[in-house]
Order: C-alpha cells, then structure tokens, then sequence
C-alpha cells in the first residue's frame, strides 16, 4: 500500500538528528564525544534540533558540556512511577533534576529483551508528558512481520495501545520514531521509499485520531543503521523529519554529517 504524504508546508515541523547511545561509553567518553560533535556541528537553524541519548549516569555530566542552542539531553527509558520502593528504577524528576528534557520510549531493545508491554509503555508516555518532557516514542516491525506484511498493522498496534491515548495538548511533547526492527543495528536500512510510505501512514494514523495540524506538527524520525551516506536521502523525504541513530551516533564525524544532513 502507498501512503501520499499529507499536502502540507512542512518547514514548521522540527527537522531532528537523535544520538542513541544505547549501553556504550564511559561519562569521560562521552563528555568527549559531546565535546567534538558540538564544536564541528555547525550552527542550527532555528527549526533544527540534536538530542544525545547517553546511559543514566551520563546525563548530568554530559547536560553540563551541552551549552549550544537547540542541543538537548535525555534519557533512554524512565520509570512509569514518580517515586518510592521500585528498586533499580530511574524516575522523570530525577532525570529533569540532571537537566534531561527528553525521553525515549518503547525502542524495541527494551520491548523485546525487557519485555516491556503495551500497557508499561503507554502508562510511561503518559508519565513522559506529564513531567513536561518530551517523549520520543519508538515503533517498528519485526523482519517476519514485514515479511508477511503485518508491518502497518504492527504499527498501528504500537501506536494506538502506547500513544494514542494522550490528548491533543499532550501529542505536542512528542516525536515519534519509525525503527523497522531488522534495520536496527544490521547495516541494513529500510528504503527512502519504504521509511517514507510508513511516515506518511504513522501521519495519517495521527490525523485520524487528532487533526491534521497535529498531524503535521508531530516530527517523525526514521531510525535503523541511519549513517553520513544515507541521511541525506532519508531525510529528504517529505514525511521524514530526521534520524534516531544507534551505532553512527558513537562516532563525532559520522554524526555531525548526519546533523548536517538535515533540512
Ligand atoms: P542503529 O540503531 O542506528 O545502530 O541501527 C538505531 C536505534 O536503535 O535507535
């Protein structure tokens, strides 16, 4: 199935390049890393914005070097609870006190070696949003769901259990990311059309259920073995609002032409 791309000026969404770390780096590493990338990025533009995603015991450390306008700090997961005996969890004030403005949430790391169920995820978005953060809400099909071509109700399902949910004032917190699941980490990436059909389906699913100004505010990242030679193209789509990356965003020159690659 093709999904057309809304009509629509899309200049006013936020054109992004998100760093996932994942559970790499020391805070040293990754003060230095966040160090390189800000001086050899340029400077940007206003509708332009990077958020680096290091392990929880980064995030103070690295908050600190983030002084560039448009750069933002955030975490990788978050408890769905506020505070008291959840041992081992992180919760979003403590991550604000660090100065995290962001969340990631539902990558499929988490869904499928976490176990983290629909109904964990959608009680964290709506943990996310109620802090005042903003959540960066993955979905994405496994290989065999593509395969038989399950992928548009897969995600169809990640979405309306976990995200759906928040209402219009709250879909205004959120980026949504797009991670085919057998692209992540694989060195295998979905094609610039394949992204672009999904993006413009997750945004006719988010006018649906809202509006189409909603629909056309909400940023849309693809994320999946995103890298400096193929950003450009993947980021030119018209649905297509930037990258969530994993391993690129572990290297300060690959990373920074990711950055530059945006529109
Ligand atoms: P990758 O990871 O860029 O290494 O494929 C992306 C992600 O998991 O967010």
């Amino acid at each position: 199935m093709i999904y057309l791309p809304l009509e629509y000026n899309n200049s006013m969404r936020k054109k992004i390049a998100a760093g996932n770390w994942k559970m790499n780096t020391t805070p040293d590493e990754g003060k230095l890393l966040v160090k390189n990338i800000i001086s050899g990025s340029p400077s940007l533009k206003e509708h332009q914005e990077v958020y680096f995603f290091p392990p929880f015991t980064h995030i103070g450390y690295i908050a600190e070097v983030v002084g560039k306008p448009n750069f933002y700090t955030g975490a990788q997961n978050c408890s769905p609870f506020e505070k008291g005996a959840y041992t081992g969890e992180i919760s979003t004030s403590m991550l604000k006190a660090v100065a995290a403005t962001h969340v990631i949430i539902g990558h499929s790391e988490r869904r499928s070696l976490f176990s983290e169920s629909y109904e964990s995820l959608q009680h964290k978005s709506s943990t996310v949003v109620n802090s005042g953060m903003t959540l960066v809400f993955c979905c994405g099909e496994t290989l065999a769901e593509r395969e038989s071509k399950n992928q548009y109700k897969i995600v169809q399902e990640q979405l309306e259990r976990s995200l759906l949910h928040l209402n219009k004032d709250e879909m205004q917190q959120v980026v949504v990311a797009y991670e085919p699941v057998w692209a992540i980490g694989t060195g295998k990436t979905a094609s610039p059309a394949e992204a672009q059909d999904m993006h413009a389906f997750i945004r006719s699913l988010i006018k649906e259920n809202y509006d189409e100004t909603i629909a056309m505010q909400t940023s849309i990242l693809y994320g999946g073995s995103v890298n400096a030679a193929n950003a450009k193209e993947l980021f030119s789509q018209p649905d297509i609002d930037g990258g969530l990356v994993g391993g690129a965003s572990l290297k300060a020159e690959e990373f920074i032409e990711i950055i530059k690659a945006l529109p």
